[in-house]
């Protein structure tokens, strides 16, 4: 186990996952700081909480959300198909946290989908928010979701992929409970089994585990200084990269982007 981080951001906090994590965060102890664009949108989380007013499009804002953090987890999402939302949100939000963390290192948990490796509008800056993360040398833990909740009642056995080989578009990829989600972005911070993962999550039938530290050890970590996941296919190659994503990845450090 890696040490407990003490102050835990949840970007995306209003979400249909992100509200869980709030909740799940608050349970396993941690001091949980939900982003949130306005209060009106706030209602229904968890009043353990705090909450701070930001816009995660712009990292000018989010001195406040980012002050004292240990941790980040990374809900957020745009409608599918709007490339120009998913580059301002999806990758947007973790571009600028880690702007206004301005090199200072957190733990980080991004949710991004099963499936983001097939290339397309949406997906390509989901990854790119991947890269993002990898880049930016801090422990990590992407997580990959399968379609939220099209799981049956006894299908909660956690299960994690690696790859992206499913890719049919639809819930046959595999399916989870939106909640399980939260656990496991919430378990993965303190884990050291589960730093430099990425992983698709999925369920099989039979009950959740009580301990995850199994399931993430039996992983293959991503290897050092790559902006990709250990067992990704090669596609979207780092020198094909829009001139500004390329000058996003190496402002954040020394990696290899091959
Ligand atoms: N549905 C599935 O089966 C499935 C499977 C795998 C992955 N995913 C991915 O999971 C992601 C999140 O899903 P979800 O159901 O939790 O989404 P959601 O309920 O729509 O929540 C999205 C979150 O992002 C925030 N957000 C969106 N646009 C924003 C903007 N312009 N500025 C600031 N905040 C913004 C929302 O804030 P507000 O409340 O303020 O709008 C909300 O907190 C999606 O991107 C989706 O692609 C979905």
């Amino acid at each position: 186990m890696a040490h407990k981080p003490g102050t835990v951001l949840v970007v995306g906090a209003t979400g249909s996952v992100g509200r869980l994590v709030v909740t799940e965060g608050v349970r396993q102890g941690y001091e949980t700081r939900a982003l949130v664009r306005g209060s009106s949108r706030a209602g229904r989380l968890d009043t353990a909480a705090s909450m701070v007013v930001g816009e995660l499009t712009r990292a000018q804002t989010l001195a406040e959300a980012v002050a004292g953090i240990d941790a980040v987890i990374f809900t957020q999402g745009s409608s599918y198909g709007d490339a120009a939302a998913a580059e301002a949100v999806d990758y947007g939000a973790v571009k600028n946290v880690l702007q206004a963390l301005n090199g200072r290192p957190v733990r980080i948990a991004l949710m991004t989908a099963i499936g983001v490796t097939r290339r397309g509008g949406t997906h390509d800056w989901k990854r790119r928010s991947e890269r993002l993360v990898r880049a930016s040398g801090n422990a990590y833990t992407i997580v990959r979701p399968g379609w939220f909740d099209y799981n049956d009642e006894n299908q909660l056995a956690i299960t994690l992929l690696q790859g992206d080989t499913r890719h049919a578009g639809s819930p046959a990829d595999g399916v989870i409970a939106r909640h399980q989600i939260a656990r496991v972005l919430v378990d993965s911070l303190a884990s050291d089994a589960a730093d430099r993962l990425t992983f698709e999550l999925v369920a099989e039938r039979g009950p959740a585990q009580e301990d995850l530290e199994p399931v993430f050890g039996a992983l293959d970590k991503d290897p050092r200084g790559s902006v990709d996941g250990v067992r990704d296919q090669p596609n979207m190659p780092a020198d094909a990269e829009p001139a500004r994503v390329r000058a996003d990845l190496d402002a954040l450090g020394d990696t290899d982007q091959a």
